[in-house]
């Protein structure tokens, strides 16, 4: 366990591209947060459980003009703390803004009754991944929200080929990735598998209403220097954590790409894009 997680991930060393990511995604995001506020009662309670470096409680914090309150919860302080100052940014004093530092392995964690709870990417963290469904569920009033973001389709930003190395790089990274995913699932503390999708899921915990839909994240060519810096970071990143599945002439290739002094560096592209889809899945507390 690293830091105060259970997956051995260093979240707080990720909060540059965790900014970068939450910039990039608003405007595939703004959207949802308009959806999932849409048939809340007046000053809501939202809490986002996992909030990382706060990216979609600001969407929230900007769609509530009418007021209400928005609870951040999450194992890392510094995320925590910079999600804090994000969102009271963006909130300009209209909405209250609670932290609270917790583990959604924690079947007694505790938060606010809600009306909309929203935890996106943090579930699979934990190893029983159905009981934190059911402990979300738990903070959700009678007739709220639970919406979660899972799955989808892995962010595209590469070319087939780059000049360096073999064609189909970014292919393989996700491979790697994929070997890399499920072992750090096997090693959660209390890691059982789930044989089954989101929604069932969501109705095994107790939800009615279940239902998908899809966001979808396309930043095309050429991209601004805000998508190539992040497209660095996020190529070393899938290498870093998927060294081992690689071969030698894959890390030789990522490590020219992420090199800024090297005529192959990405930054210097103009043919970076970002383009995949984040999948939501939501049910209604009974
Ligand atoms: C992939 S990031 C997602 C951040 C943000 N929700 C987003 O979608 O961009 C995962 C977040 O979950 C937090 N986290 C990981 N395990 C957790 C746990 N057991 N309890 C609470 N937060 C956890 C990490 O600190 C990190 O902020």
């Amino acid at each position: 366990m690293s830091g105060h997680t259970h997956d051995d991930i260093d979240w707080a060393d990720r909060l540059t591209q965790l900014r970068m990511a939450d910039t990039l995604d608003a405007s595939a995001l703004t959207p949802v947060a308009r959806r999932l506020l849409a048939g809340l009662p007046e000053h809501p309670t939202i809490v986002d459980v996992g909030c990382g470096a706060g990216g979609m409680s600001v969407l929230f914090a900007r769609e509530l003009a009418r007021g209400g309150t928005l609870v951040l919860v999450d194992a890392t302080p510094k995320l925590l703390a910079e999600a804090e100052r994000a969102v009271a940014e963006a909130a300009a004093g209209s909405v209250e803004v609670v932290s609270l530092q917790g583990d959604l392995a924690d079947p007694g964690l505790a938060a606010p009754a809600a009306d909309l709870v929203w935890a996106s990417g943090v579930v699979h963290h934990v190893g029983d991944q159905q009981a934190a469904l059911r402990t979300l569920a738990g903070l959700v009033r009678p007739g709220g929200v639970l919406a979660i973001a899972e799955g989808g389709l892995e962010l595209r930003c590469l070319p087939w080929e780059l000049g360096v190395g073999r064609p189909g790089l970014e292919q393989r990274l996700h491979a790697a990735r994929a070997a890399w995913f499920t072992r750090m699932r096997a090693g959660l503390p209390g890691s059982v598998p789930m044989l089954y999708g989101w929604t069932r899921a969501l109705r095994e915990a107790g939800l009615s209403d279940v239902e998908s839909f899809g966001a979808l994240i396309d930043h095309p060519m050429p991209g601004s220097d805000l998508l190539r810096e992040y497209v660095v970071h996020r190529i070393g990143w899938l290498a870093d954590w998927a060294t081992e599945w690689l071969d030698p002439d894959d890390r030789a290739a990522v490590a020219t790409l992420t090199d800024p002094r090297s005529p192959h560096f990405l930054g210097h592209r103009d043919d970076l894009y970002l383009f995949g889809a984040k999948a939501i899945h939501s049910g209604r507390s009974r």
